[in-house]
């Protein structure tokens, strides 16, 4: 594929605004979005139904291979607990193995004829679509972050607890972060909007200026 693909690659930590962006960006160029991020939590999410443990590489590889519309489907795939474990089997590299070809088949080849595919995760950039024409890196300091998943579970009426929370995304930040395969990470060409103090629509305009020069010919 040459320069002027039609593929966005978002990339950063959790909770620091990257699937609302990357949404907002698809449905501007009317492209394919795909939150990888689901793929691990349904592993996590089968694992958990199954009693599949963790610790069991070839194991968790298997029910990567094994996920479903059904899986992608399932409302438990936001809870806390499930993140935690994806943030584990995410580690496995034969879990990831197993999830690389889904991802890049949506990328070269959006599903609906759409012209275009936007992924966020974290290691697209890097590792699953090293070629995108656009990729963008997105970060917030880990107290923004905790803020915002703070706010957002006592707005879907959960109890939590700041503290928590903060220590629940430092943990998944160190994990994410220093695997061996695949790591969080910025890729050299990616833009990196840090969106500490930033607002959505922000982003969103620094984001579509960037990408639209990037985008092939054609695209708005
Ligand atoms: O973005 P998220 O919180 O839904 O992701 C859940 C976990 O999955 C996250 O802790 C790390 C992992 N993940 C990954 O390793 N690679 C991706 N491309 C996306 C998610």
């Amino acid at each position: 594929m040459g320069a002027s693909n039609n593929i966005i690659a978002v990339d950063g930590p959790a909770a620091s605004g990257k699937g609302t962006l990357a949404r907002r960006l698809a449905r501007h160029f009317g492209f394919a979005y795909l939150d990888s991020g689901r793929l691990y939590r349904a592993v996590a999410l089968r694992c958990l139904k199954n009693g599949t443990g963790s610790d069991d590489e070839k194991a968790c590889a298997a029910e990567a291979a094994a996920i479903t519309e059904v899986d992608l489907d399932d409302p438990a795939l936001r809870d806390e607990a499930t993140g935690r474990l994806a943030s584990r089997v995410a580690a496995l590299p034969l879990v990831r193995r197993a999830l690389v070809d889904y991802q890049r088949r949506f990328a070269t080849h959006p599903p609906d004829g759409k012209g275009g595919a936007v992924i966020d995760g974290r290691d697209i950039g890097t590792v699953i679509c090293p070629e995108a024409a656009v990729k963008l890196f997105i970060t917030a300091t880990v107290e923004e972050r905790a803020s915002r998943r703070y706010k957002e579970l006592l707005g879907q009426g959960a109890t939590a607890i700041y503290p928590a929370v903060l220590r629940d995304l430092r943990d998944r930040d160190a994990r994410d972060t220093n695997r061996a395969v695949a790591p969080l990470a910025r890729a050299e060409d990616a833009l990196q909007i840090d969106t500490t103090s930033m607002d959505a629509d922000a982003a969103f305009a620094a984001a579509l200026r960037y990408a639209e020069k990037r985008l092939a010919p054609g695209t708005k």
